[in-house]
């Protein structure tokens, strides 16, 4: 079996290890894909949405979420139509206002050209990312935290909600949280929210440079495979 496959992005095509997702081919080519709940080392959840992309086949486009779907031959996707475009700043618009005091979301956010929220803050302490979950399962398979509960219920805790003596106290799950970045100016008031924007600068660079990568992190802590790999194309 070959290990290689050809695929098509954004109309280049790339020579992608087989069984690699298409947002890891993308990451490594240079195209961003917005991306919140993908860790590189861990599995993929496809629980933002935030990565989604047109897979088009047999001349239509299904969306999909980019981290879940692999690379097969002649594949051909599209990251950033008008479409995709919209339907993640909506997906992001409603991620800050379930946690608008979560820097990386809002930074995610501003990349994704929100500049405003139509939806009711909640001031929620997590987003159901699973990127903790994920690493206490996957990096130190200590299982002391899962999903628990469904719909509007759901949330992650402890097994009965008491921090289990497997817990090894290693400080994974804190530190792939994208709550457990602040925002730059503190946390903010009921009734004060606002898009803190203040990473900007990278957004400017890339606008008089368009399509160059200005390596901008995807929100501060949340380094995309290629910044964290630091390859070039
Ligand atoms: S601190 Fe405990 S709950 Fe968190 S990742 Fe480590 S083992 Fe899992
Ligand atoms: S606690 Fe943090 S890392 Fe875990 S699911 Fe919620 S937002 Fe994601
Ligand atoms: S990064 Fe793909 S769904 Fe979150």
């Amino acid at each position: 079996m070959q290990r290689y496959v050809n695929v098509i992005i954004d109309g280049a095509t790339i020579h992608a290890p087989r069984g690699s997702s298409v947002l890891d081919t993308a990451i490594e080519y240079g195209i961003c894909i917005p991306h919140l709940c993908h860790v590189p080392y861990l599995s993929d959840l496809g629980a933002c949405r935030l990565c989604i992309v047109e897979h088009v086949v047999g001349g239509r486009a299904s969306i999909t979420t980019s981290c879940t779907l692999q690379v097969q031959e002649g594949m051909v996707v599209l990251t950033n139509t008008e479409r995709i475009r919209r339907l993640r700043r909506n997906i992001a618009e409603l991620l800050v206002a379930q946690a608008p005091n979560s820097r990386a979301i809002q930074d995610i956010a501003v990349r994704c050209g929100v500049s405003e929220v139509r939806y009711p803050f909640r001031h929620a302490d997590c987003v159901l990312c699973g990127r903790c979950v994920r690493a206490c399962n996957e990096l130190w398979k200590a299982r002391a935290k899962g999903f628990v509960g469904r719909g509007k219920n759901r949330h992650i805790d402890y097994p009965f909600g008491v921090r289990p003596d497997f817990c090894k106290q290693c400080g994974a799950c804190v530190q792939l949280c994208p709550m457990s970045i602040p925002p730059c100016n503190g946390p903010m008031k009921p009734g004060e929210e606002y898009l803190c924007g203040q990473c900007d600068a990278q957004l400017i660079i890339s606008e008089k440079a368009p399509g160059s990568c200005t390596w901008c992190r995807l929100g501060d802590g949340f380094a995309c495979g290629r910044y964290a790999g630091a390859r070039s194309r």
